[in-house]
């Protein structure tokens, strides 16, 4: 008898396919010269922003010191190494990250995620029925691709540079009409990606009111998720201070993601939630415990003893170094790109600029794709076969927008670059690629 395959679930049919991106990704990463081909693709950070010094020495101190810093090699608690929940709290209330103070944690409680904030991301998505989920376009393709092939149906809302507009979501919510049942929460990245857009806090006021108001329209809570995952990157000081939402939620429906890995590493994989203590917070813990008991200890330890000693001046490095950048690339993209763009954002916050190019279509059929992956078939640009000439990634701003939103047609002009993870020099020599790739789009014509 002929044996059928392993049965997938929903999940599992639209998960044993890669997505477009990380097809695309592999495909470059297949054979990527390292010091030649160039990845202004990925979200990496940069790797001289890793405190690898003071991280060998978070070790040495969590391991030496078992009376504070217990048992680090073994299996941790599900809610999260009570040095780090301490430590995150010290590190708001010190800074007086985006306002937050002593009352806050009165009434709400910080999670650590299993692996990273992706990890809380993920568990928000196995503890909210399956619905409507209301988001920013250009939106964080990676969470929304997860979002999707789990069944939820994403509404993006057009942002401008002060984030998602707010006129726009409160006409969404009117033409859904009873629709609006079917909400099940947003989210919203605060400093976006792609666009790097810094939601202004006016916004972010308003998106409160709006969720407070449909909350008690529906009888029920509507959770509003902030992912801050780039928040303390903003390194122009020209940007307003942001201010957390967790200070004016009166009726406990704002929760908040946060990441080391920007600031210190992304391989530590410490991600936290602050959000009002109750039912869906403790069910997140319980997801915690079912995925992997907890982050590892040792890793939640390190990142403590980082947090109590000098994550200011390492914050402040990391942000020196990336507007050094921000600042240098923003010259060139003007320099090299000016008279083919249409507008681009980005600079101020995190590490991506998100380009709109004029009548030059970006998406991976493109020929301005194809000139930058040297995959015209032509020899003439593409050097020869064994060989190529360099290559350059980026991704492509039709992986960004929402795919039946307002945004698709625009989408197929636009693309996300990072500043992030190469140096200046590959990140010129990309940009005069670029150049050339657009002559030979207008050429292809
Ligand atoms: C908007 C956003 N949220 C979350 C993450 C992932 O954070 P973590 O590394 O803590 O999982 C990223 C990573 O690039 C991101 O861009």
């Amino acid at each position: 008898m002929k044996i059928q395959d392993i049965l997938l679930s929903e999940y599992g049919k639209a998960s044993s396919v890669p997505s477009a991106v990380n097809r695309m990704m592999t495909d470059f990463a297949i054979g990527f010269r390292d010091g030649y081909d160039i990845n202004l693709g990925v979200g990496y950070v940069n790797e001289t922003t890793i405190p690898t010094q003071q991280i060998l020495t978070a070790c040495e101190a969590v391991l030496t010191n078992p009376v504070k810093y217990r048992a680090s090699l073994n299996y941790g608690g599900s809610q999260g190494s009570s040095n780090l929940i301490e430590s995150i709290k010290r590190y708001h209330i010190d800074n007086k990250i985006g306002g937050i103070s002593q009352d806050v944690f009165n009434s709400n409680d910080i999670v650590i995620g299993a692996n990273g904030a992706t990890s809380l991301l993920d568990s928000i998505t196995h503890l909210l029925p399956s619905g409507n989920v209301i988001t920013a376009d250009p939106m964080y393709y990676i969470y929304c691709n997860d979002l999707d092939r789990k069944g939820f149906n994403i509404i993006a809302i057009p942002e401008d540079n002060d984030g998602i507009q707010t006129d726009q979501l409160r006409d969404k919510l009117k033409e859904l009409g009873r629709a609006k049942e079917e909400i099940q929460f947003f989210y919203v990245v605060t400093v976006n990606n792609p666009s790097c857009t810094v939601l202004s806090n006016n916004r972010k006021r308003e998106l409160v009111e709006i969720v407070t108001q449909l909350s008690h329209e529906l009888g029920r809570k509507i959770p509003l998720f902030f992912d801050n995952a780039y928040r303390d990157l903003i390194h122009d000081n020209t940007v307003e201070s942001m201010e957390s939402a967790l200070c004016y939620d009166d009726l406990g429906i704002v929760y908040e993601i946060g990441s080391m890995s920007k600031i210190l590493a992304p391989g530590l994989r410490i991600g936290y939630m602050i959000g009002p203590k109750g039912d869906f917070l403790n069910s997140v813990i319980q997801r915690t415990s079912d995925i992997g008991f907890s982050a590892p200890l040792i890793n939640q330890e390190i990142t403590s003893y980082l947090l109590d000693n000098g994550i200011e001046t390492q914050i402040e490095k990391v942000n020196n170094g990336y507007q050094r950048k921000a600042k240098q690339v923003k010259k060139w993209i003007v320099e090299l790109l000016g008279d083919n763009i249409q507008e681009y954002c980005g600079g101020s916050a995190g590490f991506y600029f998100y380009i709109t190019l004029k009548d030059v279509c970006t998406d991976t059929t493109s020929d301005f794709f194809k000139f930058l992956t040297r995959t015209t078939g032509c020899e003439q640009n593409d050097g020869s076969k064994d060989d190529p000439y360099p290559k350059v990634i980026y991704i492509p701003g039709e992986h960004c927008v929402h795919p039946t939103g307002d945004m698709v047609e625009i989408g197929k002009y636009q693309f996300r670059i990072s500043y992030g993870f190469e140096e200046l020099p590959q990140i010129h020599t990309a940009l005069k690629y670029m150049t050339f790739a657009i002559t030979y789009s207008q050429k292809c014509l």
